[in-house]
């Protein structure tokens, strides 16, 4: 068996990163193409670092670009080095234009298709994301459907119950290979002078947020309102593309908010285990809030990981000031005693173990 992994984004590296060690761990057959979807060290280079991967074979480079451009650079790199390569699968992860690309590219080749974080759906096709997700999908031979709900979601759209397995999500893989490493060698808390429970810990970067200058301006005012009412300071890692508009739309950054450029994984893991509350539109973090036991306000109308609210880990309050400030203060005053439904650190050594067999 020879695999690919294909990655792109931030997420993407740290939700591989536990399929690649099981990969190496086991001495298979296997190479990484980076798409350089995300260059910047602190949304890249950082995590190769942090969580010592290897160096992928090969570097595509790609960059930023509309969603064309940056789909149609992706799938004509990735179709030229399968080519070349031929492995027996590729596997790529979430739902970015990485993954839509590279799955593609390979179906189109006849190489197999592994779906990591297959089925799931917000019902709103507004946002890239599902778009990328659903044909994703449907040219995927095998689907890993982190949890129940996924795989319902995968069956109800037509595809074979004999492709799909229910792994649990390689985020949590992650985050219990590096949680007690994070807090020995993270001095973020200190550097920051933050108390542990001590502050509202804030990310926002979905398109749909951050390209609307009062969505945007809304969600900050929100963060800062919840974070002033529970008396505590709120720190906002941004990710480039909201540095970018902030700047472009003049939105005034609040006094009460530590905006900073994005950390390494190692302190951005310390600062979500130890924060009051989450506020943010990411889905990694979703994620990250219910298995740590943080509760979440997440800043949207609709969410892919609805197990989390199921839960009651995770709020979906919109994307109004007065609606976010008001489930955020339904939601700081919930006990955290939810158990997390997003797998058991596993999944990755779930997920080899099934390519093995189907791709001896
Ligand atoms: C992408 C994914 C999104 C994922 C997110 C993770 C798609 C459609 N979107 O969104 O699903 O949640 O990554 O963070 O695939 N930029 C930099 N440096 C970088 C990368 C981006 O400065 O390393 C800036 C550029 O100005 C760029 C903008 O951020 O135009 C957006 O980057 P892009 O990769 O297009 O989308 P993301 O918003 O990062
Ligand atoms: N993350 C990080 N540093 C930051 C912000 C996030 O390391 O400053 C990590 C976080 O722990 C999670 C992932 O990045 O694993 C989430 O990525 P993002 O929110 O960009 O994407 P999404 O999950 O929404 O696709």
């Amino acid at each position: 068996m020879k695999t690919c992994v294909i990655l792109g984004t931030r997420p993407e590296i740290i939700k591989m990163a536990p399929v690649v060690r099981e990969l190496e761990k086991r001495k298979a057959d296997h190479f990484m193409i980076h798409t350089g979807q995300h260059y910047s060290y602190e949304m890249d280079r950082v995590f190769f670092e942090e969580l010592a991967l290897p160096e992928p074979r090969y570097n595509l480079n790609v960059g930023s670009g509309s969603h064309g451009t940056q789909t149609g650079s992706i799938l004509q790199g990735i179709e030229a080095v399968l080519i070349r390569e031929r492995p027996d699968v590729v596997l790529v992860q979430g739902d970015t234009n990485t993954v839509l690309a590279g799955a593609l590219a390979a179906a189109k080749l006849e190489i197999g298709v592994g779906h990591v974080e297959a089925g799931l759906r917000s019902f709103d096709r507004k946002m890239p994301e599902e778009v990328n997700r659903i044909l994703a999908d449907h040219v995927s031979d095998l689907l890993f459907a982190p949890t129940e709900v996924s795989k319902e979601n995968l069956l109800k759209e037509g595809i074979g119950e004999e492709r799909i397995f229910v792994t649990g999500n390689t985020v949590v893989d992650s985050l219990r290979q590096n949680l007690a490493i994070s807090e020995e060698r993270s001095k973020v808390l200190e550097g920051l002078h933050l108390e542990k429970g001590g502050y509202v810990l804030a990310t926002m970067h979905r398109q749909e947020n951050v390209d609307e200058p009062k969505r945007l301006g809304s969600m900050m005012t929100a963060v800062s309102r919840t974070a002033a009412r529970m008396g505590l300071p709120a720190i906002l890692p941004l990710h480039p593309r909201t540095r970018k508009n902030v700047t472009s739309f003049k939105i005034a950054l609040p006094e009460n908010m530590t905006v900073m450029d994005p950390v390494g994984y190692m302190d951005f893991i310390q600062l979500e285990a130890h924060a009051r509350l989450v506020m943010t539109d990411s889905g990694g973090l979703q994620e990250e809030a219910c298995i740590l036991g943080v509760p979440c306000v997440t800043m949207r109308d609709s969410t892919e990981r609805p197990e989390t609210v199921d839960v009651g880990a995770n709020v979906l309050a919109g994307v109004e000031e007065d609606g976010i400030v008001a489930a955020a203060k339904e939601m700081s005053s919930r006990p955290a005693d939810w158990t997390c439904p997003l797998g058991d650190g596993l999944a990755s050594v779930r997920i080899i173990d099934i390519l093995e067999k189907y791709y001896k």
